[in-house]
């Protein structure tokens, strides 16, 4: 018997990778996108391979709607996709009130527009009862001085996760959002070594999340385990945000 389909937006690198490799250990043939990350996908795509498992990369940047339209007729889209995790991401620290318009249109295009035009495509190959996980943010929730646009293209994610959620149950596919805290990865590089400290003491778990942490809630909310659960917001965040 062929073995499930995971798609994994932003799979070469942080979160991502982390995911990817899970899902493959989970037991999910994986196909994962990437935009810049050509090497660390094909790392991915190794690692993956040489366990036992099958995956491939693709090129695609999500904010493109003719690039995302060829994942709709990509050949493993022959398969059923089983499992569809939307965790491409940008965020550029610029304070609330420097936010310009083209600024906020980039974000949104690619945070948000980026993953309905994903699942857009992918919709009529989704297997009844497939798992959706949208990664959203704890900012989609508490807002940031410095990161509105990305704030709020969280929130727009998290709104329509919730509202997709309603209407793809009775076929039976699930979907929920999984909301970070501080995840070590690229997207907090520009810290300082005095920023990083000042996050690991805002933790009441005294560390970042690793990108580990959060492919572990991923597996969850992809698994049976949660078999529950759709339209949640899984908070994973060492006690950092409570709602
Ligand atoms: N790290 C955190 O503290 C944190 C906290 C909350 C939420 N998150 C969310 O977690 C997700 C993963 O972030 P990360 O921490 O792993 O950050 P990361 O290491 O910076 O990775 C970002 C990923 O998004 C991909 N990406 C960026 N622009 C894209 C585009 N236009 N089209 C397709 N893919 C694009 C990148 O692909 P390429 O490398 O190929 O360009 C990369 O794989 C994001 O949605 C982020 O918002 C992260």
């Amino acid at each position: 018997m062929s073995r499930p389909v995971a798609l994994v937006t932003g799979g070469g690198r942080g979160i991502g990778a982390a995911v990817c490799k899970r899902l493959a250990k989970d037991g999910y043939d994986v196909l994962l996108t990437y935009t810049t990350s050509s090497r660390p996908a094909e790392f991915v795509v190794d690692a993956i391979r040489e366990a036992g498992g099958d995956a491939l990369a693709v090129k695609i940047d999500c904010a493109a709607e003719d690039e995302v339209a060829l994942l709709a007729s990509h050949p493993w889209m022959a398969r059923s996709v089983d499992a569809l995790v939307l965790n491409h991401g940008r965020y550029d620290r610029v304070p609330a009130g420097e936010l310009d318009v083209a600024h906020l249109d980039r974000t949104m295009a690619v945070n948000f527009r980026g993953a309905f035009l994903v699942w857009a495509a992918v919709q009529p190959h989704l297997a009844d009862g497939a798992r959706i996980v949208v990664v959203g943010s704890q900012l989609g929730t508490r807002g940031s001085p410095h990161g509105a646009d990305y704030s709020a293209s969280k929130a727009a994610l998290q709104a329509w996760a919730r509202s997709l959620a309603q209407d793809a149950g009775p076929r039976g596919q699930r979907v929920n959002v999984l909301a970070p805290g501080y995840v070590d990865t690229d997207l907090l590089s520009a810290d300082t070594p005095e920023k990083r400290r000042t996050r690991e003491d805002e933790v009441p778990l005294r560390r970042l999340g690793s990108p580990d942490d959060m492919a572990g809630a991923v597996s969850f909310l992809i698994g049976e385990d949660s078999a529950y659960m759709t339209g949640a917001v899984l908070h994973v965040n060492g006690g950092l945000y409570l709602p």
